[in-house]
């Protein structure tokens, strides 16, 4: 497939936006990772972006609005809570599990009677959605189980000549994929932490919302993604069964190994040191990571370990953060990414 490269000016983001309005794959920035979008109202269109990324057929999409009056297309139970949310943290990184229509098709929610809905931040992402004319469903923009997309170039890498179109605009801002919040229980249930912690929520709720206890869990299965769209998934740990179907899934996997180190910090930097010596010594490339602060390592994490890839490096030894705000967002990827694969340092 020709995919053509689009640098974000207007009269560009019409020519992508005539793709998507015509069932075709758009490849775009927003302020969190890059999307892969299409017609999130057109089966085929959806249907063609799990093909493309390789996705397991139950992973549902998340649908991005361009004005918070186009929630009320694809459900119909807009509650108090979610007022209050969406005034708080839309247009932004914050994604809304609700109770969905039958205008938004089963293809694009993995066949859930819910569906997620996001409204971002960024210029691009929105004057697409504004000029496509239609809710965009939109995964992140790479293959599934690979690092999530934070610039252009990634999303070339992986995608270039499976899609339609790539929109190269600016690097993301946040880096880690959005918060995934459920609003159909009580209290809201976080499925997938971002950058709007759990602190925030529930000060914005003005009550303690819940998290997935599935997030806590350090399951010994994960799943490989399956590189055959609607092909059935198979099962996960019996005990380990997140609300949201993406977090049973290996992802964010760099080709090296990798390992966590978990600990106070000059211990840790020494039992990194030693290690990268020891692995040095059986003639194994090491690339380290460490990052001086959260909100950095949110920016900097999909980046670092594509980089790692692009060096060919054998072993990945990170820095664990401290598991606190934006850092447990940050650590479910990371031991994701590891395939939780975590060395206690005393
Ligand atoms: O920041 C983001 O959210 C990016 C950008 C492109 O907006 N998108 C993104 O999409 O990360 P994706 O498909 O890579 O991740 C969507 C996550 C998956 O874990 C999926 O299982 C979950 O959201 N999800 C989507 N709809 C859901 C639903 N109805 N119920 C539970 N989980 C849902
Ligand atoms: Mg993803």
């Amino acid at each position: 497939m020709k995919t053509s490269l689009f640098d974000d000016t207007i009269e560009n983001i019409r020519t992508a936006a005539d793709i998507i309005r015509d069932g075709g794959m758009i490849a775009f920035p927003t302020e969190t990772v890059y999307g892969l979008g299409a017609d999130a109202l057109n089966c085929e269109a959806v249907g063609k972006v799990y093909e493309a990324k390789g996705r397991p057929s139950d992973n549902p999409m998340i649908v991005h609005i361009a004005e918070t009056s186009e929630l009320a297309r694809l459900t119909d139970d807009i509650s108090e809570d979610m007022r209050v949310l969406m005034d708080k943290f839309w247009p932004g990184p914050m994604t809304m599990i609700v109770r969905r229509k039958d205008i938004v098709p089963d293809v694009t929610t993995g066949g859930l009677d819910t569906v997620g809905v996001r409204l971002p931040s960024s210029d691009v992402a929105r004057s697409l959605i504004k000029e496509s004319g239609c809710p965009i469903a939109a995964p992140s923009a790479n293959i599934s189980g690979r690092p999530s997309p934070t610039t252009a170039e990634h999303v070339i890498h992986d995608l270039y000549g499976r899609i339609d179109g790539i929109i190269c605009g600016e690097d993301c801002d946040f880096g880690i994929e959005s918060s995934v919040i459920d609003m159909t229980c009580d209290p809201p249930m976080i499925l997938r932490p971002g950058a709007i912690t759990r602190e925030m929520f529930s000060e914005a709720l003005d009550r303690e919302v819940a998290v997935d206890q599935s997030l806590f869990k350090r399951p010994k299965n994960i799943l490989e993604p399956e590189h055959v769209a609607g092909a059935e998934a198979p099962e996960s740990d019996d005990d380990f069964h997140p609300r949201s179907p993406g977090m049973k899934y290996k992802h964010y996997a760099p080709c090296a190994e990798m390992i966590i180190f978990d600990g106070e910090s000059e211990s840790v930097m020494k039992a990194m040191d030693a290690e990268t010596e020891e692995l040095e010594k059986q003639g194994k490339s090491v690339f380290k990571l460490s990052f001086t602060d959260e909100k950095l390592a949110a920016h900097e994490l999909f980046a670092k370990l594509r980089e790692a890839d692009e060096l060919g490096v054998d072993v990945i030894l990170a820095e664990a953060l401290p598991e606190q705000g934006l850092g447990f967002s940050v650590m479910n990827r990371m031991l994701k990414s590891a395939g939780y694969n975590v060395r206690r340092i005393k």
